[in-house]
């Protein structure tokens, strides 16, 4: 049977991208993602004999592409963390039906070698968190002690190793950043990288969100135009998260995630691999699907495909749609606990 020929869950979206979280590690502590009164000294992380091997998530990939994914996406916690990542980067290149292998990092660790190393291995694009280049603001938030020049150099190393594309995320906090939008407009027009403002989500249990730290996608749009004129541009690829501008003059690109102020659930393809085998079909779900047991008693691709089919055609989420909803209806009480950005890698 041919899985792939007309899968689709219970909304009619195909499935064509995925998302694999390498390790739930990371050594920044971004407020917004993994606060330090939560993720401190003693939190548990995953130990390392929990992860999948690289042949393992080589197995669970192929099973996805076999589905109809083409798309896929390396996350964390921080992907470079994980030791020898360049080794599951080239089994992955290796899979014909793969249009696109990217991966996103907050750069820290991204030497000029480790950039060329990567690219060799196969990464075609490239995405890297940053929010501020003020360094207090930057410290304030991201709360980790490298210097933002380690970064910028990071970023640097990044745009001359020959990727397809290089973007730069950063997440809009109202009362935190939004004085930096004009300033990282303005550093990254012409740059060849791609500037993605990004709303602030209620992702995980710990980032104490609110919707009136929300600056929305219109609200920077509007900042932005009147300094450097914009123009809209049409998407890369059906379902893509950011919407497009370009800089009237020339000066490149930007993106805009809107999330909250305009949810892209309905075209929602992606799928989600935490770094020790479940599958989550949705950014903000509380549980995922256990691949990790037959992987382990010997399943290969093609039953985990059979299993993956099952679980997205069962699938219904669209959290972004219904967060308003949801969150009425816990009457500003406890939500259902969700996964942690960390875990799932965004
Ligand atoms: P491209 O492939 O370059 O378009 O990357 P991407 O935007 O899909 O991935 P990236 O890791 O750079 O994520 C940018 C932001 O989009 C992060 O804040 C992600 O959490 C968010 N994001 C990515 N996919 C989804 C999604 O399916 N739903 C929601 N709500 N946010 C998402
Ligand atoms: N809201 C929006 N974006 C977030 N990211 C992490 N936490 C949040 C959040 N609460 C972003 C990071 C990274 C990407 C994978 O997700 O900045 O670039
Ligand atoms: Fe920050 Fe990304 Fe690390 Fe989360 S995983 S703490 S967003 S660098
Ligand atoms: Fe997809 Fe969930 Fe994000 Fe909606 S909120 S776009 S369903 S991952």
């Amino acid at each position: 049977m041919n899985h792939a020929a007309n899968l689709s869950d219970r909304r009619g979206r195909a499935l064509r991208d995925l998302r694999v979280s390498v390790t739930d590690r990371c050594n920044f502590r971004c407020e917004y993602c993994m606060p330090r009164d939560v993720f401190g000294r003693d939190h548990r992380f995953l130990p390392k004999n929990r992860l999948l091997s690289f042949e393992e998530i080589e197995t669970v990939v192929r099973a996805f592409v076999r589905l109809g994914v083409r798309k896929v996406r390396l996350t964390g916690g921080e992907p470079l963390l994980r030791h020898n990542l360049e080794q599951l980067v080239a089994r992955l290149a290796g899979i014909d039906a793969l249009d696109d292998l990217a991966l996103t990092t907050n750069a820290s660790l991204l030497t000029e070698s480790r950039a060329h190393a990567l690219r060799r291995a196969g990464i075609r694009r490239v995405n890297i968190s940053l929010d501020a280049l003020d360094e207090q603001i930057y410290r304030n938030i991201n709360r980790i002690n490298s210097p933002l020049a380690d970064i910028l150099r990071g970023i640097g190393h990044t745009l001359g190793a020959g990727f397809d594309s290089v973007k730069i995320n950063m997440v809009v906090q109202k009362g935190v950043n939004v004085s930096e939008i004009i300033p990282m407009a303005g550093h990254f027009r012409g740059s060849g990288a791609i500037l993605r403002f990004i709303e602030f989500m209620d992702t995980g249990n710990h980032n104490h969100w609110s919707l009136d730290q929300v600056f929305t996608a219109r609200e920077i749009i509007d900042l932005i135009d009147p300094v450097y004129p914009l123009q809209p541009l049409d998407a890369n690829y059906p379902g893509e998260v950011a919407k497009r501008w370009r800089y009237a003059d020339g000066g490149g690109e930007i993106g805009v995630i809107s999330s909250i102020s305009q949810p892209f659930c309905g075209s929602c393809a992606r799928a989600r691999l935490s770094a020790v085998g479940e599958v989550y079909t949705c950014l903000f779900a509380s549980s995922g699907f256990n691949l990790r047991a037959p992987l382990k008693s010997g399943a290969g691709e093609a039953e985990l495909a059979e299993r993956i089919s099952a679980i997205w055609r069962g699938r219904r989420d669209q959290y972004s749609v219904d967060r308003r909803s949801l969150r009425l209806r816990s009457g500003g009480g406890k939500m259902s606990q969700k996964v942690e950005m960390s875990y799932i890698g965004g």
